[in-house]
């Protein structure tokens, strides 16, 4: 597939190096597009200037919601690279979602070097300061002029660039959950396992009232027994419990996040113990009161490492390693970054040099 390329010839200001960037507020110059229409495929793949996107009141993801994104970051390097970061790990899941959402398969290999020239193009967006970097959004959305509910016959797929910090405005510093128990956000056979907007739509209202009440996010547990944990709102979760380190396993309802497995190979190649299984919070209380809950985090990719240093459960507040990042986290944060920005060796291979 040819890539054209129409260049921005109004191009903005880009942020001066300290100034705090937030999360996904700014974006840049350019960015990609392409269409789907039934009998032609993929085709009229361009980079073009960032800018609004025409479509009609009818298009269908604004009524039922045919969506799909995925969410990755772009890196510079000490030496100069820019670098991605397992990015053929987020098309392979961005294929998978579509599957769930009846859209139509992409050729990952041609978006990845979609990708890059993208990157290459706005590398001069890629911050400089500690632990900034490029936020890549690629999404697909149905766009064809109907009310009927069925899969569309036209899509977009699109991909914006926004030069990002932390996630957290609390930065490295352990961030509060709440563990809900009054919504449910997934089950085995819904949408849970894809990375598609109605997932989050659906979370809004729990993630409202946990921030009245001071918390960053929700955990969710399962919507069947309300027993087993899940995930939290924008990241996978970890518990560091006695020597065993928890993550819940895969069953079809939370997202499989990158980070996630990116953070389970690296705790295995340092020979600790970590299980993918079932974990109830009945489990996770015990082990606090037991004094067995040592640590806990959440891994993503805007949120990266995030420790946890309060979880709140039925009234219950439990305060984590006084409330402060534990050993475990902090080993895995430092490691996973310094490959990332190109700091430490990369022995796994999850490095995409850009240029
Ligand atoms: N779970 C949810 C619901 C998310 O939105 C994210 C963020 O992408 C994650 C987990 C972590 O996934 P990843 O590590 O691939 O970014
Ligand atoms: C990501 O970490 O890339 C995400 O997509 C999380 C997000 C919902 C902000």
């Amino acid at each position: 597939m040819e890539l054209k390329i129409e260049l921005n010839s109004n191009k903005k200001q880009k942020p001066q190096p300290g100034q705090k960037l937030g999360f996904g507020k700014i974006f840049t110059d350019h960015m990609f597009i392409m269409d789907w229409d039934k009998g032609l495929g993929w085709h009229d793949t361009k980079i073009v200037p960032y800018g609004p996107i025409e479509m009609y009141p009818t298009a269908t993801c604004l009524h039922y919601g045919q969506e799909v994104f995925e969410g990755l970051k772009a890196y510079r390097t000490p030496n100069g690279e820019v670098t991605l970061f397992r990015p053929e790990e987020n098309f392979k899941r961005m294929n998978a979602s579509c599957d769930r959402l009846c859209i139509p398969n992409f050729d990952e290999e041609f978006l990845l070097e979609a990708l890059k020239e993208l990157v290459k193009l706005e590398a001069d967006w890629i911050p400089n300061d500690e632990g900034a970097s490029l936020y890549i959004r690629p999404f697909i959305f149905g766009v064809e002029e109907a009310l009927g509910v069925h899969p569309s016959s036209k899509y977009k797929f699109v991909i914006i660039l926004s030069p990002s910090g932390a996630y957290y405005d609390s930065g490295l510093d352990p961030v509060k959950i709440y563990v809900e128990t009054k919504y449910v956000r997934a089950v085995q056979g819904g949408t849970g396992a894809a990375k598609t907007g109605g997932n989050y739509a659906s979370s809004l209202k729990a993630q409202d009232e946990a921030e009245k009440e001071g918390y960053s996010q929700v955990l969710w547990l399962d919507g069947v027994h309300r027993k087993y944990i899940e995930e939290v709102g924008a990241m996978n979760v970890f518990f560091v419990l006695g020597d065993e380190i928890v993550t819940p396993k895969l069953q079809g309802s939370i997202l499989p996040g990158i980070t996630r497995k990116s953070a389970v190979e690296m705790l295995k190649s340092w020979g600790m113990n970590v299980s993918e299984r079932l974990l109830s919070v009945d489990e996770l209380v015990d082990a606090y009161k037991n004094g067995n809950l040592k640590e806990a985090f959440g891994t993503g990719t805007a949120a990266v490492i995030s420790p946890i240093g309060e979880l709140k459960y039925d009234g219950l507040v439990m305060n984590i390693n006084n409330g402060e990042i534990g050993p475990i986290s902090q080993k895995l944060y430092d490691n996973l970054t310094g490959i990332q920005f190109g700091k430490l060796e990369d022995p796994f291979g999850w490095t995409v040099v850009v240029k």
